[in-house]
């Protein structure tokens, strides 16, 4: 959290970092942090232990809970990789962050200590404004009846660049109606199980979509729920050539500018 803070974002780009699963914080030259999805926990391994497939983490906790400090925390969906109570549970810094999600993860905020005038229900098109910080939500296809509210998020940073990001979706060919946005970047699931896009289907969307770069996620967290990023980059050559693969590194910062 202390890099995070004190790592300077010049203007016109924004700072990015990848925490794993779908988690990352984005940072502004004025200072604001976004973040998305934080799954900052072990929470799927001990509430899934008896299913016979592993759900034990495999990227470090970067944050713990209890340290993060964001302005504005934001869900995709209430699926717990994505909307961890535990992690919510455990934010010592709540009573000044802005919780942002699809009503099933406002109560999951709501019931994990988050006052009411700090939540704010989002949904495909909606718009809402932080400080220089303007979220459009987007339509995601839901990947199983758990959940039939999943969205996706473009990010439009004040006189930066623009980033959608997916969350977890199956294909659908609404999903490109995230380019009335004009993204710079794509933030996209690669990782093909549980119905979420394959790379290849990830692909396509981003050849839809032709933002100047892509980047994959969501392939890192489980072993048994992964993919190697560069089939995504062999399948991006091949279906969005002139869009430029980027491959982060978790914790590590990422500049963004166009
Ligand atoms: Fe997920």
């Amino acid at each position: 959290m202390q890099q995070i803070r004190s790592y300077p974002v010049p203007h016109g780009s924004v700072g990015l970092w990848w925490l794993g699963q779908n988690g990352f914080i984005f940072k502004t030259p004025e200072g604001t942090l976004v973040s998305t999805d934080l799954y900052l926990t072990n929470s799927c391994a001990e509430l899934y232990s008896g299913i016979g497939i592993s759900l034990d983490r495999q990227v470090p906790v970067l944050i713990p809970p209890e340290d993060l400090e964001v302005d504005v925390f934001c869900c995709t969906h209430n699926h717990v990789d994505h909307t961890d109570p535990v992690t919510i549970r455990h934010l010592r810094h709540k009573d000044t962050m802005q919780f942002v999600g699809p009503h099933p993860s406002c109560g999951v905020f709501a019931a994990e200590g988050v006052e009411s005038g700090r939540i704010i229900p989002a949904w495909p098109d909606c718009e809402h404004e932080f400080r220089e910080v303007r979220l459009h939500g987007t339509f995601a296809l839901p990947t199983d009846d758990t959940d039939l509210n999943h969205m996706g998020f473009v990010l439009a940073f004040h006189k930066g660049p623009r980033v959608y990001i997916t969350g977890d979706t199956d294909y659908s060919d609404l999903l490109a109606s995230a380019a009335k946005h004009k993204p710079d970047v794509v933030i996209t699931c690669i990782n093909g199980g549980f119905n979420n896009l394959s790379h290849w289907e990830a692909a396509q969307l981003v050849g839809k979509i032709q933002p100047k770069a892509a980047i994959p996620c969501h392939y890192d967290m489980f072993a048994d729920n992964g993919v190697d990023p560069a089939q995504f980059r062999a399948s991006l050559t091949l279906q969005a050539p002139d869009v430029r693969y980027t491959q982060m590194t978790h914790g590590e910062p990422l500049l963004l500018s166009f």
